[in-house]
């Protein structure tokens, strides 16, 4: 009888910590973040833009800052000078038009901080201001002007990789991202396998103070995401790409505006940094399958002949 009641006792409280406790501990480590599916309906639509005009505003607005390849605009500084005036390396805009929104595009162009949710960071009172100047004195066919011309430039086809290097590479090292050991993605730039060890020090130098300047802009430094893939599951990777800000209220990686294909492309590639051998795995199931229904077979065969010898 007093095994019982203990019996009762133990039960009752597993279940109470079961239903009770549990969902409710979880609830307020990992609060659940509805995800937008990257409308952005804070944002206002764009108009269609006149591309020509555009290309000249932003020819002569954008590129004392930014590279455009696809354009033949070469950087006007190397990634290292970039980061010790601005913080940050400005990225290339070559695929800007179709990696991005483009109602985040035009709002980003006429108030950065304002639509990548980093304002907190550049009240008046901490003196400080966004790198990048925003364009709100420009009239708004202007701004749709420049989001026509980045949408006309940009090539059809766009890598996973690359989408990665644009959107979160100036900030991000992916140090698993090399198809040979020794090369790795840096927020310079690709670091090359290098014959001489000198000269493999000599990229250290740079990215480490590349990586100091970064540090300064963002109050740390922004971690390595070769393995995030296994950290993080992908509702968390979606709503914190989507806005930082849900996910960790405060922090300074900004809203980086991807569309909904360029985050697509954005787990493409870390996926394919962070699990390498999932392609060589999945096409192993098919053999397993294969290999399971002849091993079922041989089975079956060999049980009916030693019942028959029973017989
Ligand atoms: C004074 C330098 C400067 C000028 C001029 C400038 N930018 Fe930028 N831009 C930056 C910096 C720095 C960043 C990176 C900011 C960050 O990551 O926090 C940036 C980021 C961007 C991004 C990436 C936004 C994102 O969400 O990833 C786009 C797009 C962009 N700029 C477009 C433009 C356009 C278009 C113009 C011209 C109208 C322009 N920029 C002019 C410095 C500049
Ligand atoms: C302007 C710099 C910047 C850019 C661009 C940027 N990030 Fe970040 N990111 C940060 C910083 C800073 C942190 C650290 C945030 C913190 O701890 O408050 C961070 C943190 C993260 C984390 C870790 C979150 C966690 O707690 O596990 C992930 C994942 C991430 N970023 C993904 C991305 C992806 C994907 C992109 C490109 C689509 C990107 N970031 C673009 C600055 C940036």
């Amino acid at each position: 009888m007093r095994e019982l009641k203990i019996l009762a006792i133990v039960i009752f409280f597993t279940l109470v910590t079961y239903w009770g406790v549990e969902p409710y501990a979880h609830s307020q480590m990992h609060k659940h973040v509805e995800s937008d599916n990257f409308e952005y309906k804070d944002l206002k639509e764009v108009e269609k833009g006149d591309v020509a005009k555009g290309k000249d505003l932003v020819m002569s607005n954008c590129t004392a800052c930014h590279a455009i390849k696809v354009a033949n605009m070469p950087a006007p500084m190397d990634p290292v000078t970039s980061g010790s005036s601005y913080g940050v390396n400005p990225p290339d805009l070559s695929n800007m038009g179709a990696i991005l929104d483009p109602k985040y595009l035009a709002a980003f162009i006429a108030d950065p901080a304002t639509a990548s949710n980093v304002a907190h960071k550049f009240t008046p009172e901490s003196g400080r201001s966004h790198p990048m100047p925003g364009y709100n004195w420009m009239p708004k066919e202007d701004i749709a002007a420049m989001v026509a011309y980045l949408q006309s430039i940009a090539p059809k086809e766009i890598t996973p990789k690359e989408v990665y290097v644009s959107a979160c590479g100036r900030c991000h090292a992916a140090r698993y991202d090399g198809k040979v050991l020794g090369q790795k993605w840096t927020q310079i730039g690709q670091k090359p396998r290098f014959k001489y060890e000198k000269d493999s020090l000599a990229f250290d130098i740079k990215l480490l103070e590349y990586e100091d300047s970064l540090k300064k802009y963002m109050g740390k430094l922004p971690p390595d995401l070769s393995i995030i893939i296994r950290a993080r599951d992908e509702h968390f990777l979606k709503t914190f790409i989507e806005n930082p800000q849900t996910q960790l209220p405060g922090t300074a990686m900004p809203r980086v505006g991807l569309s909904e294909e360029g985050f697509e492309k954005v787990m493409q590639h870390l996926e394919d940094i962070g699990d390498p051998s999932k392609p060589t795995r999945d096409s192993l199931g098919v053999y397993f399958l294969i290999y399971m229904v002849i091993f079922t077979i041989f089975a079956v065969l060999w049980k009916k002949s030693v019942w028959r010898k029973l017989h």
